[in-house]
């Protein structure tokens, strides 16, 4: 049997078409647009946006976000293709299956877990962040941080996280309400998308009159900047190579990265789009030109209208609400609702990631690779509820235990990988398939694939550390178990030399 058996297209667009068993076809472009934003603004943009500038970038964390946009975009050009090529659910995973293979197919199934799960477990984090923020700070800080998380209070005594309650809270009802259908997932998803994009227009629009020039010169942070303080006591050091200047810029990529994350959620719904020809290529790169304009301007006021230092200490958490209240007193009542809309904002966030999670496993385990529970339909929603629920408790350790950081930066590694993974699956499938009908195709190939892997791969780099071994040993888990497990009951390789039917797939 071998490791780069494919699953022909044949049996996938079959399976595809096959949606009287499989999931429902309810969503149109604009759904998919909205989708796509839902999943895109988020903690990436109100939460790493500060991280990013405050330890990494500095002001020009603008260019952070230009860089990270321009490997999006060469990955997203990438993604539609495969999209309009292969509209069944499982993202990245799927495409794999089709061009490179059971063996990178899984390489890339076992990413997107890093993608989808911990990216929910990350904005479940930063929902605890700001909901705090709403209630005066009124939850005890050790009740709403990860064990590895301390910070010093008012009266300079110094407190331990122990599990970050709020975060498993919204996680559990999120999980509750996807259990109960996409479509009704879609119509609550569309109105937070609305007051989304609302509040990101409105934060420009007022904070652009608080810009003091001063906090943007310099504008990339010299080799020379001082010691920052930081919320446990302890000072931060610019010294090194990726916390200041060019290296800083492109660190900060690889953290606001977490941003764009979700363009590419669009794809998993293609199973349940109804057209996904036409609309999936119009509903990824919709989706990622809008918010790619929104977070330039965003970034720019934020790190405006506060120093950039501010991020590393109290600024840190909740940075919007933190530079209103700050900077902007006479907008307090803003900061307040905007708080509340945020809230709602990392809610459809949330959703997407764990409905995108659900449905990569949902393919995994209708290929065999993964158990069957996984692909178990409820009887009456038709949504993969088992799923769901074991989604819940893995993403609930992380989202309790883990700091949003290392959640986050793993997140990104994660996805960037299977970004590298989809460029490279277009020029490989112009290569073996050249004829093949692309309702979309990606312009200037090889060049935009070549490129969007360099970008990809340097943001990777720049994550080096703990970061890049955490995601390395997660690689190696992955391979254990598909060795160990999946390898023997993939459908695929039951068939062994012979070219299955996709009947005979169904059968097996
Ligand atoms: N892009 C999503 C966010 O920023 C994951 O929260």
């Amino acid at each position: 049997m071998s490791l780069f058996r494919k699953k022909s297209l044949d049996i996938l667009l079959t399976q595809a078409a096959d949606t009287e068993k499989g999931l429902k076809r309810t969503l149109g472009a604009g759904n998919l647009i909205a989708l796509g934003i839902g999943a895109i603004i988020g903690a990436g943009l109100f939460v790493r946006t500060a991280a990013a500038a405050g330890e990494h970038a500095g002001p020009a964390v603008t260019l952070s976000f230009i860089v990270a946009a321009i490997g999006c975009a060469f990955a997203g050009l990438c993604y539609a293709e495969f999209a309009s090529i292969i509209p069944i659910a499982g993202s990245a995973y799927t495409y794999a299956y089709a061009t490179m293979g059971e063996l990178v197919a899984w390489i890339i199934g076992w990413a997107l877990i890093l993608e989808y799960a911990l990216g929910a477990a990350t904005v479940s984090i930063a929902w605890s962040e700001f909901l705090n923020k709403l209630t005066g700070g009124s939850i005890p800080y050790e009740w709403c941080h990860s064990p590895f998380e301390s910070a010093l209070d008012a009266n300079n005594v110094l407190h331990h996280g122990i599990i970050n309650a709020p975060a498993l809270l919204i996680l559990i009802l999120l999980t509750l309400l996807l259990i109960k259908g996409t479509q009704e997932s879609a119509i609550v998803n569309s109105i937070i998308v609305i007051l989304k994009v609302a509040i990101v227009i409105v934060f420009i629009a007022i904070g652009w009159s608080y810009i003091r020039p001063e906090n943007h010169t310099p504008y990339l942070i010299p080799a020379t900047a001082p010691d920052a303080l930081q919320a446990d006591g302890t000072m931060y050091s610019y010294k090194s190579f990726f916390n200041h200047g060019w290296g800083g810029v492109l660190k900060g990529a690889a953290i606001v990265f977490f941003a764009f994350i979700g363009f590419d959620a669009v794809s998993t719904a293609a199973q349940e789009a109804k057209n996904p020809k036409k609309d999936m290529p119009i509903g990824i790169l919709g989706s990622l030109a809008i918010c790619t304009v929104l977070y330039i301007l965003f970034s720019w006021v934020l790190t405006g209208v506060a120093p950039f230092t501010d991020f590393v200490k109290a600024g840190k958490e909740a940075s919007v609400a933190y530079a209103i209240e700050t900077y902007m007193s006479k907008y307090m009542w803003l900061s307040k609702l905007i708080t509340v809309g945020i809230l709602a904002g990392f809610s459809s966030v949330i959703l997407v990631m764990l409905m995108g999670q659900s449905r990569v496993f949902y393919t995994m385990s209708t290929d065999g690779l993964l158990p069957k529970v996984f692909s178990a339909l409820h009887p009456k929603f038709r949504t993969p509820y088992k799923s769901n629920i074991i989604l819940f408790v893995f993403v609930g350790l992380f989202a309790a235990f883990v700091p949003g950081s290392v959640a986050g930066d793993l997140t990104s590694i994660g996805t960037l990988l299977a970004f590298v993974l989809v460029c490279l699956g277009v020029l490989l499938l112009r290569r073996t398939d050249p004829h093949l009908q692309r309702p979309f195709k990606t312009p200037l190939v090889p060049l935009v694939p070549i490129l969007g892997m360099l970008v990809c791969l340097a943001m990777i780099i720049s994550l080096w550390g703990t970061t890049l071994l955490s995601a390395f040993l997660w690689m190696i888990i992955g391979l254990v178990i598909y060795f160990g497990y999946s390898r023997k009951r993939s459908k695929l390789g039951k068939f062994a030399d012979v070219l299955p039917t996709a009947d005979d797939f169904e059968a097996k």
